[in-house]
Protein backbone atom coordinates (compact mmCIF):
# COMPACT_ATOMS: atom_id res chain seq x y z
CA UNK A 1 0.00 0.00 0.00
CA UNK A 2 1.80 3.41 -0.97
CA UNK A 3 0.56 6.68 0.07
CA UNK A 4 0.41 10.46 -1.64
CA UNK A 5 2.62 10.91 1.59
CA UNK A 6 6.56 11.66 1.25
CA UNK A 7 6.66 10.72 5.17
CA UNK A 8 6.59 7.69 6.56
CA UNK A 9 3.69 7.85 10.06
CA UNK A 10 5.53 8.78 13.56
CA UNK A 11 4.83 4.93 14.75
CA UNK A 12 6.58 3.47 11.83
CA UNK A 13 9.01 5.91 11.99
CA UNK A 14 9.27 5.08 16.10
CA UNK A 15 9.70 1.42 15.03
CA UNK A 16 12.08 1.83 12.58
CA UNK A 17 14.86 3.84 14.96
CA UNK A 18 14.07 1.51 18.23
CA UNK A 19 14.70 -1.29 15.80
CA UNK A 20 17.77 -0.03 14.57
CA UNK A 21 19.55 0.62 17.49
CA UNK A 22 18.64 -2.53 19.12
CA UNK A 23 19.33 -4.64 16.30
CA UNK A 24 23.19 -2.78 16.20
CA UNK A 25 23.40 -3.33 20.22
CA UNK A 26 22.38 -6.64 19.97
CA UNK A 27 24.74 -7.42 17.29
CA UNK A 28 27.78 -6.03 19.17
CA UNK A 29 27.26 -8.03 22.30
CA UNK A 30 26.83 -11.42 20.33
CA UNK A 31 29.79 -10.22 18.11
CA UNK A 32 31.94 -9.62 21.14
CA UNK A 33 30.68 -12.59 23.47
CA UNK A 34 31.20 -15.05 20.38
CA UNK A 35 34.37 -13.62 19.24
CA UNK A 36 36.50 -12.26 22.10
CA UNK A 37 35.10 -14.12 25.14
CA UNK A 38 35.03 -17.41 26.53
CA UNK A 39 34.14 -19.52 29.30
CA UNK A 40 37.66 -20.82 30.48
CA UNK A 41 39.15 -16.87 30.46
CA UNK A 42 36.23 -15.12 31.17
CA UNK A 43 34.28 -17.04 33.67
CA UNK A 44 30.94 -15.99 34.66
CA UNK A 45 31.27 -13.03 32.74
CA UNK A 46 30.40 -14.26 29.47
CA UNK A 47 27.46 -15.53 30.59
CA UNK A 48 26.46 -11.99 32.03
CA UNK A 49 27.32 -10.71 28.81
CA UNK A 50 25.08 -13.92 26.88
CA UNK A 51 22.37 -13.19 28.82
CA UNK A 52 22.66 -9.10 27.83
CA UNK A 53 22.60 -10.18 24.57
CA UNK A 54 19.19 -12.49 24.81
CA UNK A 55 17.24 -10.08 27.20
CA UNK A 56 17.73 -7.23 24.50
CA UNK A 57 17.59 -9.47 21.05
CA UNK A 58 14.54 -11.03 22.32
CA UNK A 59 12.49 -7.84 21.93
CA UNK A 60 12.76 -7.74 18.34
CA UNK A 61 10.26 -10.55 18.15
CA UNK A 62 7.64 -9.07 19.43
CA UNK A 63 8.85 -5.38 17.69
CA UNK A 64 9.41 -7.28 14.26
CA UNK A 65 5.28 -8.52 14.43
CA UNK A 66 4.28 -4.69 15.65
CA UNK A 67 6.24 -3.63 12.42
CA UNK A 68 5.27 -5.79 10.06
CA UNK A 69 1.22 -5.26 11.48
CA UNK A 70 1.78 -1.50 11.04
CA UNK A 71 3.48 -1.83 7.18
CA UNK A 72 0.67 -3.55 5.63
CA UNK A 73 -2.23 -1.56 7.62
CA UNK A 74 -0.62 1.77 6.76
CA UNK A 75 0.68 3.23 3.77
CA UNK A 76 4.33 4.32 2.67
CA UNK A 77 5.80 7.08 0.72
CA UNK A 78 6.40 5.71 -2.76
CA UNK A 79 9.96 5.61 -3.63
CA UNK A 80 11.62 8.79 -5.70
CA UNK A 81 10.49 8.74 -9.99
CA UNK A 82 14.17 8.92 -10.17
CA UNK A 83 14.83 5.87 -9.32
CA UNK A 84 14.72 3.00 -12.49
CA UNK A 85 12.32 0.25 -11.86
CA UNK A 86 15.36 -2.36 -11.61
CA UNK A 87 16.29 -0.21 -8.69
CA UNK A 88 12.86 -0.44 -7.39
CA UNK A 89 12.64 -3.90 -7.13
CA UNK A 90 15.93 -4.14 -5.80
CA UNK A 91 14.71 -2.14 -2.87
CA UNK A 92 11.75 -3.76 -2.34
CA UNK A 93 13.80 -7.09 -2.44
CA UNK A 94 16.42 -5.48 0.21
CA UNK A 95 13.90 -4.54 2.78
CA UNK A 96 11.83 -8.16 2.32
CA UNK A 97 15.31 -9.42 3.32
CA UNK A 98 15.97 -7.13 6.24
CA UNK A 99 12.02 -8.42 7.78
CA UNK A 100 13.57 -12.04 6.87
CA UNK A 101 16.31 -11.15 9.22
CA UNK A 102 14.71 -9.78 11.83
CA UNK A 103 12.49 -12.74 12.18
CA UNK A 104 15.06 -15.31 11.41
CA UNK A 105 17.71 -13.84 13.97
CA UNK A 106 15.88 -14.03 17.11
CA UNK A 107 13.65 -17.73 16.04
CA UNK A 108 17.54 -19.10 15.54
CA UNK A 109 18.97 -17.21 18.33
CA UNK A 110 15.98 -18.96 21.07
CA UNK A 111 16.20 -22.40 19.56
CA UNK A 112 20.17 -22.00 19.67
CA UNK A 113 19.74 -21.14 23.38
CA UNK A 114 16.48 -23.43 24.19
CA UNK A 115 18.01 -26.77 22.46
CA UNK A 116 21.63 -25.90 24.68
CA UNK A 117 19.39 -25.82 27.80
CA UNK A 118 19.08 -22.69 28.33
CA UNK A 119 16.05 -20.14 28.23
CA UNK A 120 15.12 -17.28 25.98
CA UNK A 121 14.49 -14.00 28.65
CA UNK A 122 13.07 -11.06 27.27
CA UNK A 123 14.62 -7.59 29.28
CA UNK A 124 15.47 -9.56 32.92
CA UNK A 125 11.00 -9.63 32.91
CA UNK A 126 9.88 -12.93 31.78
CA UNK A 127 11.11 -15.82 29.45
CA UNK A 128 9.84 -16.76 25.81
CA UNK A 129 8.16 -20.82 26.94
CA UNK A 130 10.13 -22.64 25.40
CA UNK A 131 9.27 -24.52 22.41
CA UNK A 132 12.36 -26.98 22.40
CA UNK A 133 14.16 -28.49 25.22
CA UNK A 134 17.79 -29.80 25.55
CA UNK A 135 18.74 -31.43 22.21
CA UNK A 136 22.27 -31.54 21.06
CA UNK A 137 21.05 -32.76 17.33
CA UNK A 138 19.58 -29.45 16.99
CA UNK A 139 21.84 -27.43 18.62
CA UNK A 140 24.66 -28.31 16.52
CA UNK A 141 22.19 -27.22 13.66
CA UNK A 142 21.10 -23.71 14.71
CA UNK A 143 24.13 -22.71 16.01
CA UNK A 144 26.02 -22.15 12.75
CA UNK A 145 23.12 -20.69 11.05
CA UNK A 146 22.06 -18.36 13.94
CA UNK A 147 26.27 -17.16 13.47
CA UNK A 148 26.08 -16.80 9.51
CA UNK A 149 22.76 -15.28 9.37
CA UNK A 150 24.19 -12.71 12.02
CA UNK A 151 26.63 -11.91 9.66
CA UNK A 152 24.55 -11.97 6.43
CA UNK A 153 21.98 -9.75 8.57
CA UNK A 154 25.13 -7.29 9.51
CA UNK A 155 26.03 -7.09 5.61
CA UNK A 156 22.55 -6.42 4.54
CA UNK A 157 22.01 -3.04 7.55
CA UNK A 158 25.33 -1.92 5.79
CA UNK A 159 23.82 -1.70 2.74
CA UNK A 160 20.76 -0.78 3.61
CA UNK A 161 22.73 2.35 5.54
CA UNK A 162 25.00 2.79 2.69
CA UNK A 163 21.86 3.54 0.32
CA UNK A 164 20.07 5.72 2.92
CA UNK A 165 23.11 7.99 2.64
CA UNK A 166 23.32 7.75 -1.30
CA UNK A 167 20.26 8.73 -2.03
CA UNK A 168 20.77 11.40 0.77
CA UNK A 169 24.19 13.30 -0.50
CA UNK A 170 24.43 12.08 -3.96
CA UNK A 171 20.49 10.99 -5.46
CA UNK A 172 19.45 14.17 -3.03
CA UNK A 173 15.84 12.80 -2.66
CA UNK A 174 13.13 12.15 -0.08
CA UNK A 175 14.57 8.91 0.82
CA UNK A 176 16.33 9.39 3.83
CA UNK A 177 13.83 12.26 5.11
CA UNK A 178 10.90 9.80 4.72
CA UNK A 179 12.20 8.07 8.09
CA UNK A 180 13.42 11.25 10.03
CA UNK A 181 10.89 14.11 9.45
CA UNK A 182 6.62 14.63 9.35
CA UNK A 183 5.22 16.87 6.75
CA UNK A 184 5.37 20.48 7.32
C1 LIG B 1 18.15 -9.41 16.05
C2 LIG B 1 18.51 -10.29 16.93
C3 LIG B 1 19.90 -10.88 17.06
C4 LIG B 1 21.10 -10.48 16.51
C5 LIG B 1 21.38 -9.29 15.59
C6 LIG B 1 22.11 -11.42 16.96
C7 LIG B 1 23.45 -11.36 16.63
C8 LIG B 1 24.41 -12.24 17.10
C9 LIG B 1 25.82 -12.18 16.77
C10 LIG B 1 26.48 -11.12 15.87
C11 LIG B 1 26.44 -13.20 17.41
C12 LIG B 1 27.93 -13.56 17.35
C13 LIG B 1 28.23 -14.35 16.09
C14 LIG B 1 29.67 -14.78 16.05
O1 LIG B 1 30.08 -15.59 16.92
O2 LIG B 1 30.39 -14.30 15.16
C15 LIG B 1 25.42 -13.91 18.17
C16 LIG B 1 25.67 -14.99 19.00
C17 LIG B 1 24.74 -15.56 19.85
N1 LIG B 1 23.40 -15.26 19.91
FE1 LIG B 1 22.44 -13.85 18.82
N2 LIG B 1 21.50 -12.35 17.77
C18 LIG B 1 20.16 -12.05 17.87
C19 LIG B 1 19.21 -12.74 18.61
C20 LIG B 1 19.48 -13.71 19.55
C21 LIG B 1 18.49 -14.28 20.46
C22 LIG B 1 17.03 -13.87 20.53
C23 LIG B 1 19.16 -15.22 21.21
C24 LIG B 1 18.63 -16.11 22.30
C25 LIG B 1 17.54 -15.92 22.99
C26 LIG B 1 20.54 -15.24 20.77
C27 LIG B 1 21.52 -16.07 21.27
C28 LIG B 1 22.83 -16.04 20.89
C29 LIG B 1 23.85 -16.88 21.50
C30 LIG B 1 23.65 -17.89 22.63
C31 LIG B 1 25.06 -16.56 20.85
C32 LIG B 1 26.45 -17.16 21.12
C33 LIG B 1 27.24 -16.19 21.95
C34 LIG B 1 28.58 -16.79 22.29
O3 LIG B 1 28.91 -17.87 21.81
O4 LIG B 1 29.29 -16.15 23.06
N3 LIG B 1 20.70 -14.31 19.76
N4 LIG B 1 24.20 -13.31 17.95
Amino acid sequence: MTSTSQHYSRTAQMLHWLMAVIFIAAWLIGFYSGNFLSYDVDGSFKGQVISLHKNIATTIIFLVLIRLFWRYTHPVPPLPDTMSPLMKVLAHLGHLALYLMLLALPITGCLFSWSAGHPAPVLYLFEIPRLVQDNPELLAMVKPVHIYLSWFAGFLVIGHFAAALKHHFIDQDHVLRSMTRQEK
